[in-house]
């Protein structure tokens, strides 16, 4: 478990270099990452590079025992690269370039921009790929920042015709799949087809889902550039890429399968702003950032990187591009590191060692301030230091009890056809994990080709487009499954099942949804389980089956209905009908639920149980009478961690 801290040598005189350095070093700081944004640096003009001031910044990092995550600068194209070639640009949906002037310009369909990657990639890796001082390489820069995935360029039109080509095989089978039939939109050749914007109404779903399809594998494959130059010429150093919180654009897991590890970026605070949270919710966690949210990323992160992750940018105090940027209650810095080392991360790096004077963002802090002093958040940094020399190395996470299935397809289908305003896959899917987090377990997240066996719950938020084999390996795994509304809904061709939602999965839980209706918010409907009724929200589905319900709306309707420990629900809960039916299905299979306070959150690590404080009061740490703590004590107080051996 290592700290580490991005650092832009490029911004700062050379003189400060090796201070700067000492001091990270001092810190407790193992890690840096540079060089993500360098490219008008390094070459400076055509084919002209400029080596001697990295590589001096590589040897005064090197020199002072940090390790150097080189980042490749492939997110800011520089000038000259774009005047060249104003073909790497991306489009956006309104069928306009994206201008040079700010990052994440380019196009990742644009084939001259590859090469232009794969020659930048090739100058640093050579370079650089056997410095001892280098031990991991991070690609890019955040794929999808700033909603730059799906570029509508005629690059990208191009690209996608050949993708579809080589899905379909032939045009009927796309026509037939897409069912072009309506309003007239047969095509007669794979070169007839254009990206899904600018159309007078809504383009075809299938269309924008193949669209979107297209688009994550064409980040695939960017990145894949990259890594296979990587490998060949810097042997024995991982790869990583830093993700975003939630970023739904594209399958991380894809992108995750060619990486070492994975790593995310993690601001509590500017995320939580940035969010769907309501307003009280907002203003209660103001401080903090929502309790689940960080967890529910590391936990996601964890099962991109098969088991390695870190994070690669942690918040570090008031960030700048949230509508409003408040300062973490004191100590939350401490608790953030903490509650990912809980989540297995192997380091926590900061975003970034020094307050900017310049540019987009002087207003971000760092971890230290700008007249070069140590700032609040450079000083809980320390703190972790000490901490982890005297908790010493734990190893990664076991197996968790409960499983949540986490699907991009799922994501991306439900944005293009939400039915009701609000209803969005990741925040049905963060209710479901919060709830179960609210009871103190330990979540794995899974992809759906995931292996099922060991789970004793698996929570599938909604898996619109599930398949027989998805089927199968739950049923194989013997896990109680609850399915969310949706399910089964659609086939892979986006195309509502014959025999009616939810499709295939009628083999196991027969009934068939034969009406959906979705709320505004004042007409929620109600939903009756055992003695309690307990609001729904948005969604009401109308079944057909045999099956005894184990929760009905008020007329009677079936609202949630199961057998053989398999469980539908045809309604989204709210958090006390939520709480209620998961404590139902956690009881059911002998899992212990804790009752956390208010605020309260918990995880293990490698047999040592961490508790956090995410209230801004005081609250008792929930871990048994007698324990010997590693952190904190039997109180925790705002932003407080505790830890403690399990038995
Ligand atoms: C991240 C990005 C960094 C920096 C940071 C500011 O999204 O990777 O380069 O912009 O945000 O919080």
């Amino acid at each position: 478990m290592k700290l580490g801290v991005c650092y832009y040598p490029e911004h700062w005189p050379q003189e400060w270099w090796a201070d700067d350095a000492r001091g990270m070093a001092e810190m407790g700081l193992s890690w840096v990452r540079i060089g993500e944004f360098a490219w008008s640096r390094i070459e400076p003009e055509p084919g002209r590079f400029d080596w001697a001031w990295l590589d001096e910044a590589v040897k005064t990092l090197g020199d002072a025992g940090l390790s150097i995550v080189m980042g490749t600068p492939t997110a800011t194209p520089p000038k000259w690269l774009v005047d060249a070639h104003p073909d790497i640009l991306g489009w956006d949906r309104e069928g306009r370039p994206r201008r040079f002037g700010s990052r994440r310009h380019y196009c990742f369909s644009s084939e001259t921009y590859r090469a232009e990657c794969a020659r930048i990639v090739e100058a640093l890796a050579s370079r650089y790929g056997q410095n001892p001082a280098v031990g991991a390489w991070q690609t890019d820069n955040e794929f999808g920042c700033h909603d730059t995935t799906l570029s509508y360029s005629p690059n990208a039109a191009k690209r996608f015709r050949t993708w579809l080509g080589q899905r379909y095989q032939s045009i009927d089978a796309l026509n037939r799949a897409w069912g072009t039939v309506f309003w007239s939109e047969e095509f007669r050749d794979f070169d007839e087809i254009d990206p899904p914007n600018l159309t007078v109404t809504e383009a075809n779903p299938t269309h924008r889902l193949d669209y979107q399809r297209f688009a994550s594998d064409e980040v695939a494959s960017f990145n894949r550039v990259q890594t296979e130059i990587i490998r060949r010429l810097s042997p024995g150093r991982d790869i990583t890429h830093n993700f975003m919180a939630f970023h739904p654009s594209f399958d991380h897991f894809a992108v995750g399968a060619d990486l070492d590890f994975v790593s995310w970026d993690s601001y509590p605070l500017g995320n939580l702003e940035s969010s769907w949270f309501s307003d009280a919710e907002t203003l209660r966690y103001l401080r903090q950032g929502h309790p689940d949210v960080q967890a529910f990323n590391h936990d996601l992160y964890r099962a991109a990187g098969r088991g390695r992750w870190w994070v690669m940018e942690q918040q570090p105090g008031p960030v700048n591009w949230a509508r409003y940027n408040p300062s973490p209650l004191p100590g939350m810095v401490r608790a953030w590191t903490w509650e990912a080392f809980a989540h297995g991360a192997e380091t926590v790096s900061y975003f970034r060692w020094r307050q900017a004077t310049f540019a987009q963002e002087q207003m971000h802090t760092g971890l230290t301030r700008s007249d070069r002093e140590v700032d609040i958040g450079g000083r809980e940094a320390r703190i972790v230091a000490s901490e982890l020399a005297v908790l010493g190395p734990l190893g990664p996470c076991r197996k968790a009890p409960v499983a949540l299935v986490f699907d991009y397809e799922a994501m991306w289908h439900l944005r293009i056809q939400p039915q009701g305003a609000g209803f969005a896959w990741i925040v049905l899917a963060h209710e479901m994990y919060a709830a179960l987090r609210r009871m103190g377990l330990d979540i794995d997240v899974l992809p759906k080709d995931a292996d099922f066996t060991g789970y004793k719950v698996i929570v599938c938020p909604s898996l619109p487009m599930i398949d027989e084999a998805v089927i199968e390996r739950l049923a194989a795994s013997g896990a109680t499954v609850l399915f969310g509304p949706r399910t089964g809904s659609r086939t892979r061709d986006g195309r509502t099942p014959d025999d009616l939602p939810p499709g295939p999965l009628q083999a196991r839980l027969p009934f068939k949804v034969t009406r959906v209706s979705s709320l505004r918010p004042g007409a929620e409907p109600s939903v009756v389980l055992g003695e309690e009724t307990l609001p729904g929200r948005l969604w009401r589905e109308t079944l057909e089956t045999a099956l005894e319900p184990l929760a009905t709306f008020e007329d009677g309707g079936a609202a949630w209905v199961g057998k053989d420990g398999w469980s539908y629900l045809a309604t989204w809960p709210q958090a006390a009908l939520m709480d209620a039916i998961m404590r139902r299905v956690v009881r059911a299979t002998g899992l212990f639920v804790a009752r956390l306070e208010d605020g309260v959150r918990m995880r293990t690590r490698d047999g040592v149980a961490f508790a956090f404080n995410y209230a801004a009061e005081p609250r008792a740490t929930p871990a048994p009478v007698g324990a010997t703590f590693l952190l904190g004590d039997a109180e925790l107080p705002p932003a407080g961690v505790a830890a403690w051996r399990l038995e």
